[in-house]
């Protein structure tokens, strides 16, 4: 019998609903909220806001791009956290209501595992990850080596112990003058650079731990500083500076991904996240792929960033092993894991 789910996301600036009958992708829609550009950053109160003003709309337009009656589903996936409280409170809510008045089960996600288990959704010409696999996930908010020894069981192997990936990409844009998230201008300009003109400090964390708060505060002091000399430093130089930033990123992010996957002798390695849309990060894992005889998963864009298609298949292996939530759930901020 065939399985429908709606996943709901809503954990931090983006909107999401997606329908999945098994593991096939019915629809995915995303409202991105601009209003956070300008500010450099999501500003919750206005995050909470726009998911209110948008999550109707777009849980009616999942369902009628997916060509499916509410009733026609068999669950309800949503995001229980991590996230921003006001915002997850939107998905939670409306999940909750949506799911008891069609007398639907309700199923909670966790955000980072939906990121993971992202790998699972048919795509046509792609194999899914086979268990154990090491995960990079790399987003705005965490930075974790995670080994999968099933759909959920998910072990942490190294973690951040200050910024995210994610946002020390943002942070150095921010540096640049570029608009909130700066991520992926920094990927553009990086493709036109060189990587190897400016050297940032580099952390020494012990075993699989990350640390880029001094990369970020390494960056922002050469800028600083080489503006004062030149005060155009930052527009002739912007393509050399965000390919150097991007490559000690993502060097930093490889050492200690090749050094888990050796150590605990697994070869089949995932990205995941924000981050994994970044094209250096891409091209280092596939030369890591053919050096160290890996079989890789890279997720396609629409999968990397935040969507509820991650949080439908999450969903999906749930409702497959009977584990549903009671109405008393309520948003956590802060991983559980
Ligand atoms: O997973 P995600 O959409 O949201 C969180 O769960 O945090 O990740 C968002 C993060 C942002 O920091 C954004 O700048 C970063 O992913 N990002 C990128 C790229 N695309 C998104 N960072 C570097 N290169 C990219 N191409
Ligand atoms: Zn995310």
């Amino acid at each position: 019998m065939d399985t429908w789910i709606l996943g709901i996301e809503s954990s931090c600036d983006d909107t999401a609903a997606a329908v999945l009958c098994n593991q096939e992708l019915k629809s995915n829609v995303i409202a991105s909220q601009a209003v956070h550009a300008q500010y450099g950053g999501v500003v919750p109160e206005l995050a909470s806001r726009a998911h209110q003003q948008n999550i109707v709309p777009v849980v009616d337009a999942a369902l009628k791009q997916a060509g499916i009656r509410p009733e026609q589903l068999h669950a309800v996936a949503f995001t229980r956290g991590p996230g921003l409280l006001g915002s997850l409170l939107v998905g939670t809510s409306f999940a909750k209501a949506f799911a008891y008045s069609l007398d639907l089960p309700l199923i909670e996600v966790d955000h980072l595992q939906g990121h993971i288990l992202s790998h699972f959704i048919h795509r046509e010409g792609a194999e899914e990850p086979r268990f154990p696999f090491l995960c990079l996930l790399v987003s705005g908010g965490h930075t974790q080596i995670v080994r999968m020894n099933s759909h959920f069981d998910r072990e942490i192997v190294g973690t951040t112990i200050d910024d995210a990936a994610g946002e020390a990409f943002d942070k150095a844009a921010k540096i640049l003058g570029f608009p909130y998230p700066g991520g992926p201008q920094i990927d553009r300009l990086a493709r036109m650079g060189n990587p190897s003109v400016f050297h940032f400090s580099e952390a020494h964390i012990p075993a699989y731990d990350y640390s880029f708060s001094g990369l970020k505060t390494s960056f922002l002091y050469l800028v600083r500083d080489r503006l004062r000399e030149n005060p155009h430093f930052i527009e002739e130089n912007a393509a050399d500076l965000c390919a150097s930033f991007q490559f000690a990123v993502c060097s930093t992010l490889m050492k200690k991904l090749v050094k888990a996957a050796k150590d605990l002798r697994i070869r089949e390695v995932a990205i995941a996240g924000g981050v994994s849309a970044n094209s250096g990060l891409q091209q280092a894992l596939r030369e890591a792929a053919d050096k160290y005889h890996w079989t890789i998963h890279i997720p396609t864009l629409s999968f990397s960033t935040d969507n509820a298609a991650m949080i439908a298949i999450a969903g999906y292996y749930k409702y497959a092993m009977g584990t549903f939530s009671g109405i008393h759930a309520v948003p956590y901020t802060r991983s559980e894991k």
